[in-house]
């Protein structure tokens, strides 16, 4: 990039969120099954390259680095949390490299990327060295007001002061536009500048908001720039806020998803993570949540109550009521639930059935194979066409390891029966129902392991026969 137009975005996102009366860091809160804070990153990438992108972060650092980490985001560690001012001159030795630097705020999740384009271009064509991005919400209060500047009796574009909730008079309470606490600076200006910052204030903290005054007496272009949509630009600063944007944030994926071809019955019911992504003709029942990286072919039906998580689904999926899915993969055309559990690593074939109270974990099961009632199914490979009984267990764990089930094609396992692992059941081989099978079993052969039944004729009948006789002497 060329000096002159190099620039930086710096999200500060160090302070506690006392408001939130939470002990952990306010910006791995989450909406949308994302931390704000992430939700932030995420549109900052969207402007400037990552490597550009720095997280200031405080409270609870260590935890935010290990949550964030992996978005690739730079950290700068403010030790102590003095005030937004005091987060910028933490920042200084990375920020100042750069000709300008936008900041945002780690707790404003729904900043768009357009939104911080028209921030940035807006500074840099009125060559300001502050520009603050305002809105004018319903109700100004707890907010920092924006005191413009009058020119020939109007106010200007340009700023004199922002003043804080507690710090402003009768007069200044009175204006409805407020600080997002999002700008752009020029860096030069900035840290020239910034070490005159004071902690004269309610809170004894450095306010960043004090540089437009800062920056006017130094004879600086001070402006303001008001966000087209209020809401995105708004922060969270209480539970209440919190679910509210979330809220917000879902009703709007699941707009989008109907918007596509997607059916949604009662979407205010429906948790969609925004990752989520859903083919046409596919039905949402109420009550469904689909989160995290899930993928959900056309044609299918989600059943209601049912829980999906990362999991991949293909064309022409039932999934009934009531399922559970982490990590999962299910092929078009497979019918699973009601009430089924796949766990990480289950892949469940074209056509396949999984049906009630059964439980997968790792296992491959095979096209158009049935496990249909009360199972539990781990590490296993089971091919095509395989009938599992009900109540069939694969018993996948000695007390240490854990070993494999291989079940060729065709095989009928009979209800209650136990497959102690390692072992083998060959092609088209059935399994005697109420089986404990500890070895191999040949293709095509018959496996029985259980004692035999006995019949004792007339036994029953004498037994009462004597229990009566008893109780009446
Ligand atoms: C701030 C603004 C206010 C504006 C409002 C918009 C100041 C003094 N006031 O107030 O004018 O209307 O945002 O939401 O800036 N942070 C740090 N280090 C600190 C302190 C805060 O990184 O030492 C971070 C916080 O984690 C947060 C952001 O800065 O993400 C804003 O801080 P917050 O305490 O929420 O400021 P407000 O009181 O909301
Ligand atoms: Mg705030």
């Amino acid at each position: 990039m060329k000096k002159g137009e190099s620039i930086a975005i710096a999200i500060m996102a160090a302070g506690k969120g006392t408001r939130l009366k939470s002990k952990h860091p306010k910006v791995l809160h989450e909406i949308g099954g994302k931390a704000l804070l992430r939700h932030v990153i995420e549109a900052a990438a969207q402007v400037v390259p990552i490597e550009d992108v720095y997280a200031i972060i405080g409270y609870e650092a260590e935890l935010v680095r290990k949550a964030l980490g992996d978005t690739g985001v730079k950290f700068i560690l403010q030790e102590e949390q003095r005030g937004t001012g005091h987060a910028i001159m933490c920042g200084r030795e990375e920020l100042k490299k750069y000709e300008h630097v936008l900041v945002l705020s780690g707790d404003t999740p729904l900043i768009r990327p357009e939104v911080i384009e028209r921030l940035r271009d807006f500074h840099l064509q009125k060559k300001a060295a502050m520009t603050i991005l305002t809105a004018v919400p319903p109700d100004p209060f707890g907010f920092g007001r924006i005191v413009r500047k009058k020119k020939g009796g109007k106010a200007s574009d340009e700023v004199q002061a922002i003043v804080e909730q507690k710090a402003a008079n009768k007069q200044q309470l009175k204006i409805g536009e407020i600080n997002t606490g999002i700008y752009a600076f020029a860096s030069k200006p900035l840290f020239e500048n910034i070490d005159k910052l004071s902690t004269d204030n309610a809170h004894r903290e450095y306010y960043l908001t004090d540089m437009a005054v800062l920056l006017g007496k130094a004879k600086q272009k001070v402006l303001a720039v008001k966000a087209g949509e209020m809401a995105e630009a708004l922060g969270v600063n209480s539970r209440a806020e919190l679910v509210r944007l979330d809220a917000q944030i879902r009703a709007a994926k699941c707009t989008a998803l109907m918007d596509a071809g997607v059916t949604i019955y009662k979407p205010e019911t429906c948790t969609i993570d925004a990752d989520v992504e859903i083919g046409t003709d596919t039905v949402i029942e109420p009550f469904v949540q689909l989160l995290g990286k899930t993928k959900v072919g056309s044609d299918c039906r989600i059943r209601s109550g049912s829980v999906i998580e990362n999991s991949a689904i293909g064309d022409g999926v039932l999934v009934r009521q009531g399922t559970i899915m982490d990590s999962a993969s299910v092929h078009n055309e497979a019918i699973i639930g009601p009430y089924s559990h796949l766990r990480p690593g289950s892949e469940i074939s074209e056509k396949a059935h999984v049906g009630n109270f059964v439980e997968t974990k790792k296992v491959k099961l095979g096209k158009g194979s049935k496990a249909n009632h009360l199972t539990y199914l781990g590490d296993s490979v089971i091919g095509a066409g395989v009938n599992i009984g009900a109540g069939t267990i694969t018993c996948n764990y000695d007390g240490v390891n854990k070993h494999t089930t291989t079940i060729e094609d065709g095989v009928f396992v009979g209800s209650d029966s136990t497959l102690v692992a390692p072992v083998k059941l060959g092609k088209g081989s059935y399994v005697g129902a109420g089986s404990c099978i500890t070895d191999e079993v040949p293709a095509d052969a018959l496996a029985i392991g259980r004692g035999r039944q006995i019949n004792k004729e007339g036994w029953a009948k004498a037994k009462r026969e004597a229990m009566a006789a008893a109780k009446k002497s």
